[in-house]
């Protein structure tokens, strides 16, 4: 984890160009709404956990003066950007190189007790889609890499070369709900016995051949399904969001809130039973009174998930799968119920 102050940059910078153009924030206003009661006190600090472009941040930065935000990304590139393009701001913003499941070490490093808002807007910017060379997508040719962190651990390509037929199948059914796994993991792992899949072209062909010729015609681009799996894999998202959630939670200062929006099944399953499990009474039914360690410490503030209205859909295509929703700390978590990997 490494910290980046935006009042770094030298003042009078050019805003990175189209750096606010590159990605549109998705349910923008009601995600400020949600924030507002726990980020109008003096002194609120809100943690934008996926800073992305800095859309959601900036919007933030604008609409409470007195707000200050710290913005993590595991993104080197969406940092730069971000930065240059929340230079203004000075020092009401800080940018984070760390994995969201961080966020306790970084508010303690940056000597912050709590924070008022949690902002987790999941998945890949469309930064990282729009960049060829980064390979995550199937309509370019280019190498596959896959990683939002372009300076550690496996790339895509390193995961099609190691993982063994079964390990592949799992990863292709479980996050990308591939029907075909087992034929696309056999075809991988025969085509990497004479030469190694390396571009994301390669794999694209290698996908078409093994799908039946009439399941190609349906569910869109026939290698859409294996590329997000694959995506998910080699950033190990899910993981990721697992650690994170009890510690953005365990983050929240009483009062304060936290808005998640989730792209996949998967994750939003995730948030749902996060904000379930706080949100529960958590002592037997047939206690006569319950005490206050067993009462909930979330409230729920959505009502189920929101998704994007038919305005949102046609301005921004991204929130279309978006299913966003949000919570306020009521009490401190009892200890019965800590599950963070970390103390504070
Ligand atoms: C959908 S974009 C966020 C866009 C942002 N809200 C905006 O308005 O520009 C998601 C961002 O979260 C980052 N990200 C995804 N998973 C992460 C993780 N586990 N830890 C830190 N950053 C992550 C990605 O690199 C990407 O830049």
């Amino acid at each position: 984890m490494t910290e980046r102050d935006a009042s770094q940059v030298p003042e009078g910078a050019p805003a990175a160009p189209g750096a606010a153009d590159r990605h549109v924030p998705v349910l923008l206003d009601r995600c400020l709404e949600l924030l507002a009661p726990a980020l109008s006190a003096d002194g609120a600090v809100m943690v934008d956990c996926t800073l992305g472009m800095g859309g959601h941040t900036e919007a933030v930065l604008r609409r409470f003066p007195a707000v200050r935000v710290i913005g993590l990304d595991r993104d080197t590139q969406a940092l730069e950007l971000a930065g240059e393009r929340l230079a203004p701001f000075g020092d009401r913003f800080t940018g984070v190189h760390a994995v969201y499941d961080e966020i306790r070490d970084v508010l303690a490093e940056l000597g912050v007790p709590a924070a008022q808002g949690v902002l987790m807007d999941l998945g890949v910017s469309s930064l990282q889609l729009d960049e060829v060379e980064r390979g995550f997508s199937y309509a370019k040719d280019a190498p596959l890499d896959m990683r939002m962190d372009t300076t550690s651990g496996p790339t895509a390509a390193d995961v099609l070369a190691t993982y063994d037929e079964r390990e592949l199948a799992r990863v292709l059914r479980t996050y990308g709900e591939e029907r075909f796994a087992p034929r696309i993991a056999r075809a991988i792992v025969r085509e990497r016995a004479t030469s190694p899949l390396s571009r994301t072209g390669e794999l694209v062909d290698l996908v078409r051949r093994s799908i039946p010729a009439a399941a190609r015609q349906t569910g869109g681009h026939p290698a859409k399904r294996t590329f997000q799996a694959l995506r998910i894999e080699v950033n190990r998202e899910l993981e990721a969001l697992e650690n994170a959630l009890p510690e953005a939670i365990e983050a929240l200062a009483v009062g304060g809130r936290i808005v998640v929006e989730a792209y996949q099944s998967l994750e939003d399953r995730m948030v749902k039973q996060a904000f379930a499990q706080g949100a529960s009474v958590s002592a037997p039914p047939d206690l006569p009174v319950v005490p206050e360690t067993h009462q909930p410490y979330l409230r729920l503030v959505t009502r189920g998930a929101e998704e994007a209205d038919a305005a949102e859909l046609a301005r921004n295509p991204r929130s279309q799968s978006v299913r966003l929703r949000a919570a306020e700390r009521l009490r401190p978590t009892p200890d019965h119920l800590r599950t963070t990997r970390r103390a504070a």
